[in-house]
């Protein structure tokens, strides 16, 4: 049992007098004190258990018993950084590489999603010696400045957009220009690209770069349309671009069905460049970049060093080799595949009766749930959203959260140990808050 130290008001107390107030908590007007986790569960300093369908970060589950186990022997044992030869860096890059097409073949090691990112675009602005860059509506990339750059989440509420940077539209299939309704989805979105390429062109700038998470998260769970990849990435290529996948919330098997979820786009899509980071080391800092042997040739012939102090180091390579023993011992992506499925099944079910429930869309444990206050107009239920996540928490001790332009999209990246039974009980308590919400306002 863990020892708390302080009481929950000096707790929150000093977070607001110490912690710059734009690090945000969870649940700001109440929020819960977590002092220990095991699998997909959260409990507080009372003892309260809470179920967790947040923690994407703890994709084999909180604290789990052979990561930690992995760490606490390597730390006892090593952690110089990666200029001295080991074995565990090396071992580690090989295992991911089995479970990457062929042509990512080489790694750089980092600490989080945005050090990733950035890279990243060094490496595709190095290779092509192009500046430019597309990226999709409401993107997040990360938290650096030059991530922020490529953010529209977060630039268009800041200095705005800068003059290399592009934004194509967003290719969700619910709400955007062209629905499930159009005969090729895909290729219309695709074509939103190639038009922007043209219109980089005739400014005179070179594209470097498409950057876009293989599933939009920030922006509302969005399953991307087939075809949509190969095309886009067919286009990119031919402005002599580079295609980067930011696997940062998608990756090492939540879709289930695929080890990377750019894998859904078909057999012959392959990235040029792929970033990953949260899941992959249960919470530890671990991070990546891989690329083909072409790109890193290029970021090589610059003659710099690319030095990374805690990058690869032998703890975290044994945190990252164990998370990707548990997947497979456990049948972690097996579980995705069959919780995901049963959960957007019940979802459906109810979405018969709450037409609040604008659309049910996802693909393994990564899941979203629109809510709209107008079915045809697919308004967003932004407070409607708000008032089910607040409920669940205070009634059910469920965590979840919302995403989406609008904050409207109730959101399940759960740990990826999430069973069936969390699975129904979060329907569960859904419908229920649901019905009183619709009885109270009618
Ligand atoms: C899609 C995506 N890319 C990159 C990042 C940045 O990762 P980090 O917070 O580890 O720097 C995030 C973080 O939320 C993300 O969601």
């Amino acid at each position: 049992m863990a020892v708390e130290k302080l009481r929950k008001e000096e707790t929150l107390e000093m977070r607001r007098r110490l912690i710059g107030q734009s690090c945000r908590l969870f649940y700001s007007d109440d929020p819960v004190k977590i002092v220990r986790a095991r699998g997909q569960y959260l409990f507080d300093e009372n003892g309260e258990r809470y179920l967790d369908c947040i923690s994407n970060v703890h994709h084999v589950g909180h604290c789990h018993p052979s990561i930690t186990a992995a760490a606490a022997a390597q730390m006892d044992l090593l952690n110089t950084n990666a200029r001295f030869l080991h074995d565990n860096i090396v071992t580690y890059a090989d295992r991911l590489a089995a479970t990457l097409p062929e042509k990512l073949c080489v790694f750089y090691f980092v600490n989080s999603g945005s050090e990733a990112n950035d890279l990243a675009l060094r490496l595709a602005q190095q290779y092509t010696q192009h500046e430019d860059v597309i990226v999709l509506d409401h993107a997040y990339h990360g938290h650096l400045m030059s991530l922020i750059d490529i953010s529209p989440y977060k630039f268009r509420k800041l200095a705005g957009q800068k003059e290399w940077v592009h934004v194509a539209p967003l290719p969700d299939t619910y709400r955007g220009t062209y629905g499930e309704d159009h005969p090729n989805p895909g290729q219309a979105y695709a074509d939103t690209v190639k038009d922007l390429i043209e219109e980089v062109h005739r400014k005179g700038r070179k594209i470097s770069a498409f950057f876009a998470e293989s599933l939009p998260s920030v922006g509302g769970q969005i399953i991307l349309p087939q075809g949509y990849s190969t095309k886009v990435a067919e286009y990119v290529r031919s402005a002599g671009g580079v295609f980067v996948a930011d696997e940062v919330q998608t990756g090492f098997g939540r879709v289930g069905s695929h080890f990377w979820a750019f894998q859904l786009h078909g057999e012959g899509f392959c990235p040029d460049i792929v970033t990953m980071g949260k899941p992959m080391g249960n919470g530890h800092p671990l991070a990546c970049v891989a690329t083909t042997v072409e790109i890193a040739g290029a970021f090589t012939a610059n003659g710099v060093e690319y030095f990374n102090t805690f990058g690869g180091n032998p703890v975290s390579c044994a945190v990252g080799l164990a998370l990707l023993d548990v997947i497979e011992k456990e049948d972690l992506r097996g579980n995705a595949l069959r919780v995901g499925a049963h959960l957007k099944h019940l979802l459906t079910k109810i979405q018969t009766r709450h037409r609040v429930i604008g659309d049910v869309r996802g693909v393994g444990l990564f899941v979203g749930v629109e809510l709209v206050t107008d079915r045809e107009r697919k308004t967003p239920a932004t407070e409607t959203a708000a008032r089910v996540v607040k409920r669940l928490k205070e009634e059910d001790k469920i965590c979840i959260s919302t995403d989406g332009p609008w904050e409207s999209v109730v959101k399940f990246k759960p740990p990826m140990c999430f069973s069936m039974e969390d699975a129904e009980l979060v329907v569960q308590c859904i419908d229920r808050i649901l019905t009183d919400m619709e009885a109270s306002d009618s």
